[in-house]
């Protein structure tokens, strides 16, 4: 290797590995909608009075065939499956830990990153940085990267982020500028989404979304990284104002007697008009970056977008690559995870990149809150 290259190896960022943990609870279309019914005649039963005086509106039935038509959903994994499924909580039921114990955020992080370092052949001591990167933070500080990084053993320094759905390639853009800066050499970026928990399981228009699961990605420099690894080509992020999927919830309301069961206090969309402002402003991203980087449509081998609506990716897809994607081009989790907000990409990636072959090309994307958007363009190295 010439200095010139060995140089260029040092500060070229790679992903070396990724993991994932998957609960082993799961909640089929069929068992939520027999839940949420279950809710609503109970609902309607105890307010037969009002909703016969027009004071109260009459709830109405979920159906598997809107959910699966609608979004492309047909299951998730989730931490707590009976709190969820009880009518009378629908909520997952996850204890309080006392501050002696591992978080519970940080148990399903850790379990993810050892994952990752394992399959990379790395040791945690040789980790730099951990950058916890997802929706869903238990709480305000100390940071759960902090203490993620204190359980595997990493010397060095850790922080959150959150940039909702986006958070894993907001995530992915910092590691990666951590190594073309040569301020770090190997960083953790993990997503650990407990979405069972902000989700109103209550609510007919979404109750269906979101599922529970963590992923890891390893970022490392070339010259550290193993034989089989992807070179980053290029990151790009984009973020513009919008409530139209937004989550109240926060430490300036908490003594409200009734924040936790609040709907304002958890997700909240207009999904028709997110399916319709989001997808435009993905699909010119994309092509906005390929042009920079001198992609083309045929080189794009594989897309792994974020996994909110297999319609929406169908859409941005079809976009991006000139023709109706199949699902070799454009793999799918949704059918068995639902949305896992930063995750989903991340699971997409770790479960459909293994067949790829040196020199081939790909897109890691993801897009939700904010609006929020990011874009990372891969190469198979080995
Ligand atoms: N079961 C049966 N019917 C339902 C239903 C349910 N669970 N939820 C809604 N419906 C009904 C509505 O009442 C409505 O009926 P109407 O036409 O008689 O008024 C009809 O289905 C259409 O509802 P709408 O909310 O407009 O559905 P949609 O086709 O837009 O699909 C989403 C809803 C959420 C799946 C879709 O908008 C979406 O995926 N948006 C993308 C946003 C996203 O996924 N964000 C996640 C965060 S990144």
């Amino acid at each position: 290797m010439s200095d010139q290259h060995a140089a260029n190896a040092q500060f070229t960022p790679v992903i070396s590995a990724t993991g994932l943990f998957t609960p082993d609870q799961k909640i089929t279309n069929e068992e939520l909608v027999a839940s949420f019914n279950a809710y609503v005649d109970k609902h309607n039963a105890e307010h037969a009075d009002a909703i016969a005086a027009g004071s109260v509106d009459a709830l109405t039935y979920s159906s598997v065939e809107f959910i699966e038509k609608a979004s492309g959903i047909k299951a998730r994994y989730v931490l707590n499956k009976d709190g969820i499924l009880n009518p009378d909580t629908m909520c997952p039921q996850l204890p309080e830990r006392p501050n002696e114990e591992l978080s519970i955020l940080a148990e399903i992080g850790v379990k993810a990153a050892r994952q990752a370092l394992d399959s990379a052949g790395r040791k945690a001591e040789d980790v730099d940085a951990v950058l916890v990167a997802c929706s869903n933070l238990q709480r305000a500080y100390p940071a759960i990267a902090v203490e993620i990084q204190d359980e595997l053993g990493i010397d060095g320094f850790g922080f959150d982020l959150n940039v909702a759905c986006s958070s894993a390639t907001f995530g992915l853009q910092t590691a990666a500028d951590y190594i073309r800066s040569g301020s770090a050499r190997s960083v953790l970026v993990i997503n650990p989404e407990i979405c069972s928990a902000h989700l109103n399981w209550r609510d007919r228009d979404s109750h269906f979304i979101f599922g529970d699961v963590a992923t890891a990605i390893l970022v490392e420099a070339k010259d550290l990284a193993p034989a089989e690894h992807w070179e980053i080509l290029g990151t790009k992020l984009k973020t513009k104002f919008s409530n139209n999927i937004r989550n109240n919830f926060g430490f300036l309301n908490r003594t409200h007697p009734e924040t936790r069961d609040d709907p304002d206090k958890l997700f909240k969309q207009e999904g028709r008009k997110v399916f319709k402002e989001v997808v435009p402003m993905v699909a010119a991203m994309i092509l906005d970056q390929m042009d920079r980087l001198g992609i083309t449509s045929a080189e794009l081998r594989r897309l792994w977008l974020h996994q909110a609506n297999a319609g929406m990716n169908r859409l941005i897809a079809a976009k991006v690559l000139g023709h109706e994607a199949n699902a070799d081009e454009s793999p799918t989790v949704l059918d068995s995870y639902a949305n896992t907000s930063s995750a989903g990409s991340i699971i997409a990636f770790h479960q459909h990149s293994k067949d790829l072959q040196a020199g081939e090309k790909g897109l890691i994307c993801s897009f939700g809150a904010g609006y929020s958007a990011g874009t990372v363009f891969i190469q198979k190295a080995a």
